[in-house]
């Protein structure tokens, strides 16, 4: 297992529709998975989805056994969201936008199937901070991020100020 090297946007990477898994029994994709695993509980972070390490595919990780025991860890391949209700708004953070709080709008409610990493169908339901972790693990796989969820006007001056941060940073050699 490897920490591996978490994207940040503005990279291209977070910015594309990650293509479907087509092989779940590969070494390399096992790999990737434990990978992930490891780079979440080191950030540390509750999701992580591939295009987060650079890999450009349909696969997400979640952990939130820090905020409730019960859940394990989850990991997902090809997840697709095929029931959703309610809206519900709340603070979100990522850890491809570092330091970056902001409210956005989720369903309440999710029903999300996928394969699990032995390639076994798997359907969760999920509502509370779950429902919202998924969703926002979704929404890499489709080259989306927090900023896509804002509206246009709330969008530019967040981004900007975002940019803005991330400059100074780099000045600062950090
Ligand atoms: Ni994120």
């Amino acid at each position: 297992m490897a920490v591996r090297e978490i994207r940040t946007f503005p990279a291209d990477v977070l910015k594309h529709k990650a293509k479907p898994v087509k092989t779940v029994d590969d070494e390399g994709l096992q790999q990737l998975i434990d990978d992930m695993i490891e780079t979440m509980h080191d950030a540390p972070g509750i999701g992580l989805a591939a295009p987060q390490v650079g890999v450009s595919k349909r696969l997400i990780v979640l952990d939130l056994s820090s905020k409730d025991a019960e859940i394990p860890v989850i990991v997902l391949i090809n997840p697709e969201i095929v029931e959703a209700d309610g809206l519900i708004e709340s603070e979100e953070g990522c850890l491809s936008i570092p330091e970056c709080v902001v409210t956005v709008n989720r369903a309440e409610r999710v029903k999300v199937r996928g394969l699990d990493r032995e390639g076994k169908e798997t359907e969760i339901e999920a509502d509370g901070l779950l429902a919202r972790a998924l969703q926002h693990e979704i929404d890499h796989l489709d080259g989306l991020v927090l900023f896509d969820r804002l509206n246009s006007v709330k969008r530019e001056f967040v981004k900007k100020r975002y940019l803005k941060a991330l400059k100074r940073a780099e000045r600062k050699g950090d």
